[in-house]
C-alpha cells in the first residue's frame, strides 16, 4: 500500500515505498478509535522493547512502563482523568485558556481530541504511562524518543498508536494510587496502542522551519 505523504519536501517517485523505516514513519498517525481487538501481550512487549533501544542522555535509561490492558479497568482511568483535565484546564488561568482556544481555531486538529465518547484515551485497549524519576531533567526528551520508538514499532507490525500528553492528569486522580508509582517519579506521557478503526488524517507539516548557516 503507498504511504500518503502529504504535504512534505518528498517529492513523488523519492523511493518512500521501497524504504521500510521511511514508509512507517510517514504513515504512523495520531489514531483516536480503535476495534474491539485486544493486543497480545507478546506485541505489547515487543513495543516496549523497541522503546527501551531508544538514545537517553547519560544512557541513563530513565523510563518506567505502567501497562494497562484491561478495557473497564482504562474506562475507569479515563473517567478521572477526564475531570482532573477539565479541573487542570480550569486552573491554568485566564491567559492560558485564551491561547488554548486560539490554538483550537488555529489548528482544529486539536478538537480531534474530543470526538468520541472517551477523549482520554479513545476506546483503546492498552494504555502504558511512561514515567520517570522527577530529578531527571533530561528525562523529557528520553521519553519523546522512546515513545516515538514504541509507535514505529507499532506501526510496524500493524498496530496504531497516540501520544496522550493529557494522560499526566492521572497525578491528580484517585485511581492513581492503583499504578503503585514511587513518589519520587511522576508521569511524562502516555501512549496508546491499539487496531486502529479510523484512517488517521494527514496534518501538513511545516517546511518553513529549515535554516543552513554557511
Ligand atoms: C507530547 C504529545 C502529547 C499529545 N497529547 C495528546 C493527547 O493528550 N490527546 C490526543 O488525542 N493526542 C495527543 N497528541 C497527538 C497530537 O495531537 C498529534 O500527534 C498531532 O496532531 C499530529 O498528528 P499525527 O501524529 O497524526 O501526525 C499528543 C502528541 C504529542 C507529541
Amino acid at each position: 500500500m503507498d504511504v500518503e505523504i502529504g504535504k512534505t519536501n518528498l517529492e513523488p517517485g523519492c523511493g518512500i515505498q521501497n524504504n521500510e523505516t521511511l514508509r512507517v514513519i510517514y504513515s504512523r498517525r495520531a489514531i483516536r478509535k480503535y476495534k474491539d481487538i485486544p493486543v497480545e501481550k507478546k506485541w505489547i512487549e515487543k513495543i516496549i522493547d523497541a522503546g527501551r533501544m531508544a538514545p537517553s542522555a547519560m544512557n541513563a535509561q530513565p523510563w518506567k512502563f505502567y501497562v494497562l490492558s484491561n478495557v473497564e479497568l482504562i474506562r475507569q482511568f479515563s473517567r478521572q482523568i477526564g475531570r482532573a483535565t477539565v479541573k487542570g484546564v480550569a486552573k491554568m488561568g485566564v491567559k492560558q485558556v485564551a491561547k488554548t482556544i486560539a490554538s483550537a481555531i488555529l489548528h482544529p486538529e486539536n478538537l480531534l481530541f474530543f470526538k468520541g465518547n472517551d477523549f482520554v484515551f479513545h476506546g483503546a485497549p492498552v494504555v502504558i504511562f511512561i514515567t520517570s524519576r522527577k530529578d531527571n531533567v533530561w528525562a523529557g526528551l528520553d521519553i519523546g524518543a522512546c515513545a516515538q520508538n514504541m509507535m514505529l514499532a507499532a506501526k510496524s507490525i500493524g498496530l496504531d498508536s497516540c501520544p496522550v500528553g493529557i494522560g499526566k492528569f492521572v497525578m491528580d486522580t484517585e485511581i492513581y494510587s492503583k499504578l503503585n508509582v514511587k513518589d519520587n517519579e511522576e508521569v511524562k506521557l502516555a501512549v496508546i496502542l491499539g487496531y486502529g478503526d479510523e484512517v488517521g488524517e494527514v496534518h501538513e507539516r511545516k517546511l518553513n522551519n529549515l535554516f543552513y548557516i554557511n
